[in-house]
């Protein structure tokens, strides 16, 4: 496939679908250690590399293409969950390990988990079908340079309507936040959060990250110092369970440097709650309509 594609080094646009079967995952050959020899594709404006089952296939294949710096990469991982298989690649694949701006989108509904560079570059899809097979899949490819998140958890279509069912407690659902944190945990070097979800699921954020794990990884985004919260509800306990996420992580010697706040139309920020928050960060900004 390679040693063909060198002969159309006038190509712009790149979509291949790689097509293995479940079948083939348990015998499948160790990967050679060699990288693959690189094609140069100087014309390349496009990339879309799809894959069922065989993620490793992709990477290695992705790894061995010399892109100009304008291309867009968009690259998906359908079936074949095992780490190993991604993790024997991750090294190889320089462009992502650079990204530093990004949003985590999650699909609880469509179990899909992506990745978009804030350039608008890279974009990154992980769709099993199942969330927990995606943090599986997920934790095998690093984020070392990744300091600016956003995570985005749109409403659930399956769940009640957040707005409507406000005056509910969000759920506790234990299997959905372990499925969330176990998609932090890679990319620990994340020092700015921009959380764009809905209530329930921001309500979790909140709980994933505010809770001290064990003595050796106290906190989930262990280097976290700004948050920046959208659309944010006048639910007390929404307020509540933010001012434990910060006094939590300030008990143990990491606090938040800076909280921005920014409500939805017309919903205020409780004062009594603010107040206490204030003293657990360094400084907090709310956005709302009255001031
Ligand atoms: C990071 O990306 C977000 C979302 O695309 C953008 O709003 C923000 O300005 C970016 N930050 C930096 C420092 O580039
Ligand atoms: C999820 O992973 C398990 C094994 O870890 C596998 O049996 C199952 O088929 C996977 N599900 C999907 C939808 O890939
Ligand atoms: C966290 O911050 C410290 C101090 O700036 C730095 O040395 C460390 O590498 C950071 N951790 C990660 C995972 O980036
Ligand atoms: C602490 O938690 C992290 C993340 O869940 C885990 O990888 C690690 O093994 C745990 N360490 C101990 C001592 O339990
Ligand atoms: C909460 O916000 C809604 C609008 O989002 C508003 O109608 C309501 O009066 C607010 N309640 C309080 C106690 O601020």
């Amino acid at each position: 496939m390679l040693h063909n594609l060198q002969n159309f080094s006038l190509l712009r646009m790149l979509s291949i679908h790689i097509v293995g079967t479940a079948m083939y995952q348990g015998v499948h050959p160790p990967p050679s250690s060699d990288p693959d020899p690189t094609v140069k594709l100087a014309h390349l404006q496009n990339l879309r590399l799809v894959s069922a089952f065989l993620p490793e296939k992709i990477l290695r294949f992705y790894a061995s293409l010399v892109l100009p710096t304008t291309a867009t990469v968009d690259l998906r991982f359908r079936g074949g969950s095992t780490n190993t298989r991604y993790q024997e690649c991750g090294p190889l694949i320089n462009t992502i390990q650079g990204i530093d701006n990004a949003t985590l989108l999650l699909s609880r509904a469509c179990g899909t988990v992506s990745v978009h560079s804030a350039d608008g570059k890279l974009r990154l899809a992980w769709e099993l079908g199942n969330t927990a097979n995606n943090s599986i899949a997920f934790s095998a490819i690093t984020f070392p340079a990744l300091q600016r998140l956003t995570v985005s958890i749109p409403v659930d279509p399956t769940e009640p309507n957040d707005r409507r069912e406000r005056r509910d407690l969000p759920d506790y659902n234990a299997e959905w936040e372990a499925e969330i944190s176990a998609l932090l945990h890679p990319i620990p070097a994340v020092t700015s959060l921009t959380i764009d979800c809905s209530l329930r699921n921001r309500y979790a954020l909140f709980n994933i990250i505010g809770r001290k794990l064990n003595s050796t990884t106290p906190f989930v985004l262990p280097n976290l110092s700004s948050i920046t919260i959208s659309d944010f509800d006048n639910h007390t306990r929404s307020a509540m369970q933010l001012l434990f996420c910060a006094r939590a992580r300030a008990k143990d010697g990491i606090p938040l440097t800076s909280l921005e706040v920014r409500m939805a139309p017309g919903a205020v920020f409780p004062k009594d709650t603010l107040a206490r928050l204030e003293s657990a960060v360094g400084t907090v900004t709310v956005h709302q309509d009255d001031w």
